[in-house]
């Protein structure tokens, strides 16, 4: 039953949109009538700029941490449960109950929980998927790319089988919620880093 309640907190946690919020606040609109359409980082960039955008990036990924915190304080050695809190903090992110379950694409909460879960598979991931955004100026190509690696490096940097069916739960997930993206890249008309797009 606490594990339960557990998981379930750990979704309404990820269901507080911050870009959301941040731009109902700042200019009183609905980020997904704007940009990109997606209530995350990448398009609180385009729509209230860097400082929101940044702010935003930094509370979806905390999210992702805490969820996995409160997990292994509540439940220290089992890894199935952080693994399901982790998926709860970003099924909120992406369907969210407070807001219509029209989230984001749920990556810089995949970023927190993956991180926290298992530091060195996330952080070649990271790493590979950061150099290809600052090459093609394609967050979403990065995006992509990062969350198709991590079972990888999970299972060459031998992370635990829990973990690897996270990655790759979390894996369809975020191909799920970019097959815009992709249908947009592979007609080339994806929006770049730094363009004023839509
Ligand atoms: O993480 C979201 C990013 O990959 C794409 O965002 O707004 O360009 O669809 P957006």
């Amino acid at each position: 039953m606490l594990n339960l309640l557990l998981i379930v907190a750990c979704y309404l946690l990820g269901s507080v949109s911050f870009s959301f919020i941040f731009a109902k606040a700042f200019k009183g609109i609905d980020i997904r009538q704007h940009g990109s359409g997606n209530a995350g980082a990448t398009n609180t960039l385009r729509v209230l700029g860097k400082g929101p955008a940044i702010l935003v990036l930094a509370l979806d990924i905390l999210k992702g941490i805490g969820a996995i915190w409160i997990a292994r304080a509540v439940e220290p050695d089992v890894i199935s449960i952080h693994v399901l809190c982790g998926l709860a903090v970003i099924i909120g992110h992406n369907w969210p109950v407070f807001f219509g379950f029209r989230g984001g694409k749920g990556i810089a909460t995949t970023i927190g929980v993956m991180a926290t879960l298992c530091f060195m598979p996330s952080l070649f991931a990271g790493i590979i998927a950061l150099s290809l955004i600052a090459l093609t100026r394609y967050v979403s190509l990065g995006s992509l790319v990062f969350a198709a690696l991590l079972p990888l490096f999970i299972i060459l940097l031998g992370r635990p089988m829990e973990i690897l069916i996270a990655s790759i739960v979390i894996g369809v997930f975020a191909f799920y919620k970019h097959r815009t993206n992709i249908s947009k890249l592979l007609q080339g008309k994806e929006n770049k880093l730094g363009a004023s797009n839509k």
